[in-house]
C-alpha cells in the first residue's frame, strides 16, 4: 500500500493508478497500451517517460490519436514479437485476475494485444473489484449478420442481450463489427464460459478474459494503491 488518498474522486484514482503502473515500464521498451478513461491517465503518465522508451502497441484508434498526440510513436501489432508489458483498465476484476472488458468497445483489440504481453497489468478504481464476475454488462463483439442467433444464445440461459447503440445506431467497432451487452448472466467458472462463447459461430471475442488474465492489478482505493497479485 502506498499513498493514502483518503479524499480521492473516483477520477483521482484513476490517476493514481496510472501513475502507479509507470513502475512496470522499463527504458527501451514498447508498451502494450489499452483503452478507457484509466488507460487514458496511464498514456498522460507515460508521456512523462517517452524519450526513454521506443514506443507503444495500442489497442484501439483512441488510445493510438492519444498516444500520437502526446508525441509517443504507435506501432502495429504485426511488427512485435512480444510486449513486456501491456497495461489495461477492467469492468470487473476478481481475486483471481479474471476480468470482464469491453465496455469501451476496443476488447478484441485489448485480446489482441495483451496475448503479446509477458505480464498483463490492470488498472482500476477499487469499484472494479468484484467477489465473482457478471454484474457488469458482459461485451460480446459479435459478426453482424449473427447478432441475433448470439442474442437467442444467451437468452436460452437465462440472459438478455442487446445491441448496443450509438447515436440511434448499432455501434461499430474499430474491426466494423457489433456489440452485444450480455445481462443476467452468471459466471461461476469464467475459464470454461470465455472458451464455449468463443466457439460460437459469429462470436468475434467475448469480454470475459480468464484466460488472459491480469498478472498483476493496481487497485486505487481509499488507502492508497494496494497491489493485487
Ligand atoms: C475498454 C475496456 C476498458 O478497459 C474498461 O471499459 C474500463 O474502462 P475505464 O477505465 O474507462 O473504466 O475494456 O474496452
Amino acid at each position: 500500500m502506498t499513498t493514502p488518498a483518503a479524499a480521492l474522486s473516483q477520477d483521482e484514482l484513476k490517476t493514481l493508478v496510472g501513475q502507479a503502473a509507470l513502475q512496470y515500464v522499463q527504458a527501451g521498451e514498447i508498451v502494450g497500451v489499452g483503452t478507457g478513461s484509466t488507460v487514458n491517465k496511464f498514456i498522460d503518465a507515460l508521456a512523462t517517460m517517452k524519450d526513454q522508451i521506443r514506443g507503444a502497441v495500442s489497442s484501439s484508434v483512441a488510445s493510438t490519436e492519444r498516444l500520437k498526440a502526446l508525441g509517443i510513436a504507435v506501432f502495429d501489432a504485426n511488427e512485435v514479437e512480444s510486449l513486456a508489458v501491456y497495461i489495461d483498465g477492467a469492468d470487473e476484476i476478481d481475486g483471481n485476475g479474471y476480468m470482464v472488458k469491453g465496455g469501451g468497445a476496443a476488447l478484441t483489440r485489448e485480446k489482441i494485444v495483451a496475448a503479446l504481453a509477458q505480464r498483463f497489468v490492470c488498472i482500476a478504481d477499487e469499484s472494479k473489484l468484484v467477489a465473482a464476475l457478471g454484474a457488469f454488462p458482459l461485451p460480446v463483439e459479435v459478426i453482424p449478420m449473427a447478432a441475433q442467433q448470439i442474442a437467442r444464445r444467451f437468452e436460452a440461459r437465462g440472459a438478455s442481450a442487446t445491441l448496443r447503440l450509438k447515436d440511434g445506431q448499432p455501434l461499430v467497432t474499430d474491426n466494423g463489427q457489433h456489440i452485444l451487452d450480455v445481462r443476467g448472466l452468471s459466471i461461476a467458472d469464467p475459464l470454461a464460459f470465455e472458451s464455449e462463447v468463443n466457439q460460437w459461430p459469429g462470436v468475434v471475442t467475448v469480454g470475459v478474459f480468464a484466460h488472459q488474465k491480469a498478472s498483476v492489478c493496481l487497485l486505487g482505493t481509499a488507502q492508497g494503491v494496494r497491489t493485487l497479485a
